[in-house]
């Protein structure tokens, strides 16, 4: 089957450029916003609510990381730029900030209420759906590693990490869930999901 790809201009010297940047400073610069939290928090600059806003910004965080890494094929295919070597910082990161998010809400939050926690979790439908899209992420974070990709073999590792699709749904559903009067942003998180899932299609 013919597939449809396309090159961005500067693409072959672009990938030249990535090429030398280590994968170390992706890490690097994917702790600069829980650095930023951190130095807000400190400054008084979370506003009335910090608790609310510093779980807002990490499951942001989480969510934008989540969108980046399902960027990576369609950006190598459709554009002829090679993010390939970072893809793995990008998912690990993302998964770091999910589980901040989740920690957050549950000492934060909750205060170490585990069976309110737990009654919230059933009760609440955009809980539900986030703790979902956690849990299809941990066998990802877990297998994210040279000793389970070979373990597991490259078919077997590519299929489970095929979770990263459902779980990226149900995030963004679980974003679109629980905002009241319908503002646009999680609306373009969703589509933005949908719309890279939908390009993987073509394939
Ligand atoms: C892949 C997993 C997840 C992603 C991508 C995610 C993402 C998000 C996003 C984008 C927001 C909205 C931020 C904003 O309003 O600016 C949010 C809010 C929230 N999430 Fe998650 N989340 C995930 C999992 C979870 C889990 C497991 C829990 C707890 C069980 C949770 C609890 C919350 C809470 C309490 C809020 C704030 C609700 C409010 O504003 O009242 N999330 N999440």
């Amino acid at each position: 089957m013919a597939t449809l790809s396309f090159s961005l201009p500067f693409a072959s010297e672009l990938n030249g450029a990535l090429r030398r940047v280590p994968v170390w400073s992706v890490y690097l610069a994917g702790v600069l916003p829980l650095a930023w939290i951190l130095w807000l928090l400190a400054e008084g600059g979370l506003g009335i609510d910090p608790v609310k806003e510093i779980e807002q910004r990490l499951g942001k965080i989480g969510l934008q990381l989540i969108v980046a890494g399902l960027a990576v094929t369609p950006l190598r295919r459709f554009a002829g730029l090679n993010l390939l070597r970072f893809r793995r910082a990008i998912g690990v990161l993302a998964f770091c900030y999910v589980v901040l998010h989740l920690a957050a809400w549950v000492v934060l939050d909750m205060a170490l209420l585990w069976s309110q926690a737990l009654g919230d979790i059933v009760k609440r439908p955009y809980l539900t759906l986030g703790m979902a899209a956690f849990a299809l992420l941990v066998p990802l974070a877990a297998t994210s590693n040279n000793w389970a990709l070979r373990r597991l073999g490259g078919m077997r590792w590519r299929v489970l990490h095929r979770l990263v699709y459902p779980a990226a749904v149900l995030g963004g559903v679980h974003y679109l869930w629980l905002v009241k009067a319908w503002p646009p942003e999680p609306f373009v998180y969703l589509g933005a999901i949908l719309a890279l899932l939908a390009l993987r299609l073509g394939r």
